[in-house]
């Protein structure tokens, strides 16, 4: 019998670590972005629960806010089987909170326990005083966001010491993991009021980190020089970094998602994690086997039928011979380096112009930002295009019929017959609707800070308007992708696969999981050292880029550098032929196994354990050491000594002017490039001097 309800059979054990860890123990997760998506920290709750609920089956809960829209389409409210959640749950309603219980319907099906911060609101005042009480954080009336992240962290606490009250003497342990300062105040008051839970904080990015580097500062040279204080008090976020501090230092065992977040962290919020938990997918979700090459051309077209439309009455450039290469992400203009992709856009342009080039490059930026929908004259070339294909149809339905009237009597058909004067009046008016006065937008939305916003400025500043000189054309949707939008009808996942590079220059990024989505899709991406990808992928991998992983060098070099080496990525790129592209892809697809939960699941293992041992030591350190060993071995049984398997997956020719495709020599590049052995020794390896690996010589911005 499990702790949240009847389901033996689906409580297992972890097999693949070979630890098996006791059934009185309870897994709880909290994040703000538990069915909620805001950005990488929902890939991550939402990826990990397959492989979570294989370890722990039914003694997994996750807690998060209660949003309507969001439960009406990824939530299943269900009764508690649990009779203390259930009492829990019925206690707290009755004293006017508003809790809900659910299965969120996502692979694994987690059990959900969401809470409507709104109604408990009349508590906030009486809360904030306690939380002062307690650790003298003041939070200001005006940020609704710390308000709600006190409302939110005083709900999880009250709901978790009901629930140990509820089992009334044979209470489990518990370990609750808390993701981001928006959950902090939980594990705060937790501590506080001495609630008897194991507790672990992770971090997916430091609070001060981000808004220093937004704000232009030469944050990677100055790390061991900040007043943190100081800054945290000049940007109006004191009361925000206080909690992720104070979060950081009240929990068992804190986490970053990546070695150079680590650093980050023992400077900005002066301790350093105990272990680092680098991000993972689940492969399952992503994995198309054999068809990952099929799918890129089937999004490729649908993309193209895109761009057929927007480019309508300018379409002077061969499809054929376009290129794909996007950005995407929450909108941090700098952080996330569309600032570098642009002018780097701008370069690449110049140079395909001066070689007079016949590729095109078409640069997808989406990231969204206000507005108040779709502009007219995108919708509009969606139209016209819709229309020319209709007119296409009916002319070739009209030409059939005549075609097949004239086989049936016997005669070959007068080519000149088959088209009448009433078509080519057709074609005519379809023809003309496609004149155009203006250039093909660089927006697809009416932005409501146009004149200020960030991406629209520099194309202004650089100039890449569409015009049909331009090698380089953009355009800006900033809006994230729906399968149901009327413009451009593809989720994220299809348009990734459908496009040719993933470009993600970030200057902050502690992990970003939108280049190694590409990378598990069997997309080239190119990412940088400063990110937590880039940085994992470059430990991993003796040359990334010969598996189309390309890191960019924003550590070591001044940004006009850095812009140059990206246009030289970008450019060599678009000079690829089609084979080198197809090639490039099967061996970037081939990495996929080193981002699987599977094996990045283990982090997660020995924080939990750690915690565990932490915060009940007389129950569980033997289990600690027993996992800190097996996390020594250097090669998981399960994974293979290569990707090498996925080579089945290389497609064969037709064509006879492309040479055939040697997979032996594919898989002993393989074999001398990946350092697969290093890959379990991740946590062993950053308590060796973690400021040594992360120096950083030269501004990369401000230079
Ligand atoms: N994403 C999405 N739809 C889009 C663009 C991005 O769902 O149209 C997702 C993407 O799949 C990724 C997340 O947004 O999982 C961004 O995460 P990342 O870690 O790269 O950056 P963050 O936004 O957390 O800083
Ligand atoms: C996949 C498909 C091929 C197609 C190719 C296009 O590999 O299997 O049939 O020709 O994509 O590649 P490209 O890089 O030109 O979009
Ligand atoms: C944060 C970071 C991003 C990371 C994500 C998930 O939003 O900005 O780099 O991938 O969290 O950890």
């Amino acid at each position: 019998m499990s702790v949240f309800g009847d389901v033996s059979e689906s409580l297992r054990r972890p097999e693949s670590s070979g630890h098996s860890l006791r059934d009185d123990v309870i897994l709880v997760e909290v994040a703000w972005e538990v069915t909620n998506k805001v950005g990488g920290i929902y890939t991550v709750i939402q990826t990990k629960a397959k492989v979570t609920i294989d370890e722990w089956g039914e003694n997994y809960v996750m807690m998060g806010p209660y949003f309507e829209h969001n439960v009406r389409t990824q939530v299943e409210l269900v009764e508690p089987q649990n009779p203390a959640i259930k009492r829990t749950i019925d206690s707290m309603n009755s004293k006017g909170c508003k809790v809900y219980f659910g299965r969120w319907l996502i692979e694994g099906n987690p059990c959900v326990i969401l809470f409507d911060v709104g109604a408990t609101a009349w508590s906030l005042d009486r809360w904030k005083a306690e939380l002062w009480d307690c650790c003298s954080i003041g939070i200001p009336w005006y940020d609704r966001e710390a308000n709600d992240a006190v409302l939110f962290g005083f709900l999880i606490t009250w709901f978790l010491g009901e629930f140990v009250s509820q089992c009334e003497g044979n209470c489990p342990f518990i370990i609750t993991h808390f993701h981001e300062w928006l959950s902090g105040v939980g594990l705060i008051m937790c501590r506080f009021r001495k609630i008897p839970v194991a507790t672990i904080f992770t971090t997916h990015a430091t609070l001060l980190g981000r808004y220093l580097c937004a704000g232009n500062v030469d944050f990677y040279n100055n790390l061991a020089y900040f007043d943190v204080d100081r800054e945290a008090g000049e940007r109006q976020i004191y009361h925000r970094y206080c909690m992720e501090r104070a979060a950081v230092h009240c929990t068992h065992v804190f986490t970053t998602v990546s070695e150079i977040t680590a650093v980050e962290a023992g400077y900005l919020l002066k301790c350093k994690p105990h272990v680092v938990t680098p991000n993972g997918l689940n492969l399952r979700k992503f994995s198309a086997v054999h068809e990952f090459q099929n799918l890129h051309s089937k999004s490729k077209m649908r993309i193209q039928e895109f761009v057929r439309g927007h480019f309508y009455g300018h379409l002077d450039f061969d499809l054929d011979k376009t290129v794909y290469f996007f950005i995407a992400g929450r909108y941090e203009f700098t952080n996330k380096g569309a600032d570098l992709f642009l002018e780097a856009l701008a370069r690449l342009n110049y140079l395909l112009r001066t070689h007079q080039s016949r590729v095109t490059v078409v640069a997808f930026f989406i990231m969204p930002a206000r507005t108040n929908n779709f502009n007219v004259e995108t919708l509009k070339g969606q139209a016209v295009r819709k229309q020319l294909w209709d007119t296409a149809n009916a002319v070739k339905e009209k030409f059939g019929k005549k075609l097949y009237e004239s086989l049936l009597s016997g005669e070959l058909p007068e080519a000149k017959q088959m088209i009448d004067q009433e078509d080519f009046v057709m074609m005519k008016r379809a023809l003309l609707s496609t004149q155009r006065q203006s250039l093909p937008p660089v927006c697809t939305h009416n932005m409501l800070d146009d004149s200020t916003d960030p991406i629209l400025s520099t194309i202004r500043r650089i100039g890449l308007f569409n015009h049909p000189n331009d090698r380089v054309k953009v355009i800006f949707h900033p809006e994230f992708l729906s399968s149901t939008s009327p413009l451009l009808p593809l989720d994220y996942e299809e348009f990734v696969r459908g496009c040719h590079l993933g470009v993600f220059p970030s200057y902050y990024e502690p992990w970003g999981y939108t280049p190694a989505e590409c990378t598990v899709m069997g997309i080239p991406s190119i990412s940088t050292n400063l990110s937590g990808f880039g940085c994992f992928m470059e430990h991993h991998i003796t040359d990334p880029s010969a598996y189309g992983v390309y890191i960019l060098d924003r550590r070591f070099k001044s940004l006009d550098e850095c812009c140059n080496q990206l246009t030289s990525f970008l450019y060599s790129f678009s000079q690829q032929s089609r084979r080198q592209r197809i090639i490039q892809r099967n061996r970037t697809e081939r990495l996929s196994d080193l981002l699987d939960w599977r094996y990045l699941g283990r982090y997660y293992t020995h924080a939990r354990l750690l915690a565990l041992s932490k915060a009940f030591p007389s129950d569980f350190s033997d289990d600690l050491a027993e996992i800190s060993a097996s996390l020594h071995y250097s090669q998981p049984t399960s994974s293979p000594p290569s990707p090498s398997f996925s080579a089945a997956s290389t497609p064969r020719y037709s064509d006879s002017e492309i040479e055939p495709y040697d997979e032996e020599e594919e898989v002993e590049i393989d074999r001398k490039n990946i350092k697969l052995d290093s890959m379990l020794n991740l946590i062993h390896e950053r308590n060796k001097n973690l400021e040594e690996s992360f120096t950083f010589r030269k501004s990369s911005i401000g230079n």
